[in-house]
């Protein structure tokens, strides 16, 4: 795995899912699924993805003590979703119980990633309302150490980290970065945001892409233009 292109399916019901992925034809872009379509839907929604051939990362953002994750891991590691996510914040615990709960019992497991700051959250924030003294790049590189030290395989960042978590986790470790426009487009509600073919220069393993792809008038040609500019 590694250098692909994960389309964020910010849909609010099946019908619109269907509908949007009724014009790839036979084309299998690797999927991204969010809460508002897992808890409107339920996990018929991933099984019906999986049944048609996606790969597909299943973003619910875990958080909680240990021995629920772990187990509400395992009820996700057996729905057949190839990468899901924690929030570092759980602590190394917590990660390392998620990766026990996750991997099945004929040894595969799907890819484990982590959150480590929500973009949403400013330094001030952080350090006002969390109390996290430290400065939120020192932080992101923290908690990606953390993740790395229970075992998971990356975090989800900014492509503008990609380098540094790179440098702090190996080369190895995978980023997985949302944050993507094309050259000359609109940023929506996005601050930080790269081209697809500038993430591939900055180091990011995977480009998560919504808009751009979900909202244009050919989602295909955005899609293979999206690829063709990152993995190409
Ligand atoms: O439409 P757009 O390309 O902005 O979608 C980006 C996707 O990545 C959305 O599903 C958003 O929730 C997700 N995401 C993000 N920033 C993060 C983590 C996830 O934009 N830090």
């Amino acid at each position: 795995m590694g250098k692909d292109v994960i389309v964020a399916c910010d849909f609010s019901s099946r019908e619109n899912l269907y509908g949007f992925l009724d014009k790839f034809g036979s084309k299998k872009p690797f999927l991204k699924v969010g809460m508002e379509l897992f808890y409107s839907e339920g996990p018929e929604i991933v099984r019906e993805i999986k049944r048609r051939g996606h790969k597909l990362f299943l973003d619910l953002k875990l958080h909680d003590i240990p021995n629920t994750v772990k187990k509400s891991m395992a009820a996700l590691s057996s729905l057949g979703v190839d990468m899901v996510n924690v929030h570092a914040a759980g602590t190394i615990a917590m990660m390392e119980a998620a990766l026990e709960g996750l991997t099945r019992p004929d040894g595969t497991r799907p890819l484990l990633i982590a959150v480590t700051q929500l973009t949403s959250t400013s330094e001030e924030r952080m350090q006002k309302e969390l109390l996290i003294g430290a400065s939120l790049t020192d932080t992101v590189i923290h908690y990606a150490r953390n993740t790395k030290a229970a075992g998971l395989d990356g975090v989800v960042c900014s492509p503008l980290e990609a380098g540094i978590v790179h440098e702090n986790c190996g080369a190895d470790f995978f980023t997985i970065t949302p944050g993507i426009r094309f050259a000359g487009s609109s940023a929506d509600d996005q601050v930080r945001i790269t081209t697809p073919a500038k993430a591939r220069e900055l180091g990011s393993d995977y480009i998560v892409v919504g808009r751009p792809i979900t909202a244009a008038d050919d989602p295909e040609a955005a899609y293979e233009k999206c690829l063709a500019e990152f993995a190409g």
